[in-house]
C-alpha cells in the first residue's frame, strides 16, 4: 500500500484517533508481553527461540497440525509456557476497550490465543480470534468440544490430554458381552513377537493393534496447515475491508498470512498506524510509533484528550 503523506507524527495519530469512528485494531502477541506471556519471534525471549534451544529446527512445528497428529507430546511438552489463565489484562487491552466504549471500535482482529480480550470486556461481536484460542478444546477423533480449562492441568504437567468422551465410550464398549470369536484360520505356531522384556510365543492374533484408544484433545487454536475460522474471512471480506476508517496494528511482527495480508486488501485512503517495539519493512504504515505498546497507548490517549485508566504493569 502507498503511504499517505499527510500523517507522520504521534500527534497526527492522536488526531486520526479522534476523528475515526470505525477503527479496525489488529493485534499480536506484543500486547500481552507486559503480563509475562512471551511473544513468538522476539530474539532471546520469544517462544520460538526457546523451542529452538530445545533442539527443534523450527519453532512453528509446535503449532503444525501434521506434526501434532503425528506426535502430540511435542505440543504438550511446550505449550504450558504460553498458557494463560491470568485474571488481568494489559493497558493495551484496556485501550482497545476504551475505543469500544467510545463507539469507535469496528473490529478487533487478534492473533492472540490467550483470550484476554474477552477478560478486558471486548464485545464478542467485535472480536475475531483469527488463530482461535485456548478457550475451548476438541477431540481429534470424535470432535467432542469442552472448555479449554479442562486441559490446563495436562498442559502444565506436560501430559497429552485424552478425550474423556472417547474414554467413556471405550469403557462402555468393554462392558458389553463379547460376541463369540469368529472361526479363524490357525496361524503357524512359529511366529514370535518382540515384547518389552522377553521373547514370547504369539498366537498371531495381533490383539494389541485392535484395542480402541481415546482421541487426543487439541485446544481450538488454529495450527499451521489449518484453515482460519470462517468468521475471519466473512467479517473481513463482507464488511471491514470496505467499511473501516482507520487501522491500528499493535504488537505483531505481521509475518503470518493471511492476517499479514489484511492491510493490502483495504482501500488505499484508509490510514494505517503501527505500534510495536520493532519497525516493519514489508508494509507501508503512515505512522509507526515504536516502543512499549502500553506506553504508546497511554500517550496517544493523553494527546487525544482521553483518560485511559489502567494500572501499569511493573516492569522487570
Ligand atoms: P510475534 O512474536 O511474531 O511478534 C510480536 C511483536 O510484538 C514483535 O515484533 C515484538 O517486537 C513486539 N512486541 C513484543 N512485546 C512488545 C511490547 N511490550 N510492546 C510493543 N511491542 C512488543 O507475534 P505475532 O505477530 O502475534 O500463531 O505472531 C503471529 C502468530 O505467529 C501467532 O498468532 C502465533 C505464531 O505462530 C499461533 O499461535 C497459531
Amino acid at each position: 500500500r502507498q503511504k499517505l503523506i499527510q500523517h507522520n507524527t504521534i500527534d497526527d495519530a492522536a488526531k486520526l484517533l479522534r476523528r475515526s469512528r470505525k477503527i479496525m485494531v489488529l493485534t499480536g502477541a506484543g500486547i500481552s508481553t507486559s503480563l509475562g506471556i512471551p511473544d513468538f519471534r522476539s530474539k532471546g525471549t520469544g517462544f520460538y527461540d526457546k523451542v529452538r534451544s530445545l533442539g527443534y529446527s523450527a519453532g512453528e512445528e509446535v503449532f503444525d497440525i501434521i506434526e501434532f497428529d503425528r506426535d502430540p507430546s511435542v505440543f504438550y511438552s511446550l505449550a504450558g509456557d504460553i498458557l494463560s489463565d491470568l485474571n488481568r489484562f494489559s493497558p493495551t487491552h484496556a485501550f482497545i476497550k476504551l475505543l469500544q466504549d467510545k463507539g469507535r471500535l469496528q473490529t478487533n482482529y487478534t492473533q492472540n490465543i490467550d483470550n484476554l480480550e474477552e477478560l478486558a470486556g471486548i464485545d464478542r461481536k467485535r472480536l475475531i480470534q483469527c488463530h482461535g484460542s485456548f478457550a475451548t478444546a476438541s477431540c481429534r477423533k470424535c470432535g467432542d468440544r469442552v472448555p479449554g480449562s479442562t486441559l490446563f492441568a495436562d498442559l502444565r504437567a506436560k501430559r497429552v490430554a485424552k478425550c474423556k468422551r472417547c474414554e467413556k465410550a471405550i469403557a462402555e464398549q468393554a462392558k458389553q458381552p463379547k460376541p463369540p470369536p469368529l472361526p479363524t484360520k490357525k496361524k503357524p505356531p512359529s511366529k514370535f513377537k518382540l515384547r518389552k522384556n522377553d521373547w514370547e510365543s504369539s498366537s498371531g492374533d495381533d490383539e494389541d493393534d485392535n484395542i480402541p484408544t481415546p482421541g487426543v484433545m487439541k485446544p481450538d487454536i488454529t495450527f499451521f496447515h489449518e484453515k482460519l475460522p470462517d468468521t475471519f474471512f466473512d467479517r473481513f471480506t463482507e464488511q471491514d475491508s470496505k467499511d473501516v476508517d482507520l487501522v491500528l496494528v499493535i504488537g505483531t511482527s505481521l509475518k503470518v498470512a493471511p492476517v499479514s495480508e489484511m492491510p493490502h486488501h483495504l482501500p488505499p485512503e484508509v490510514p494505517h498506524i503501527f505500534i510495536s517495539k520493532e519497525a516493519i519493512e514489508h508494509v507501508n504504515f503512515d505512522v509507526q510509533l515504536l516502543g512499549e505498546c502500553d506506553d504508546v497507548c497511554f500517550e496517544l490517549c493523553r494527546r487525544a484528550g482521553w483518560g485511559l485508566r489502567h494500572e501499569m504493569i511493573p516492569k522487570g
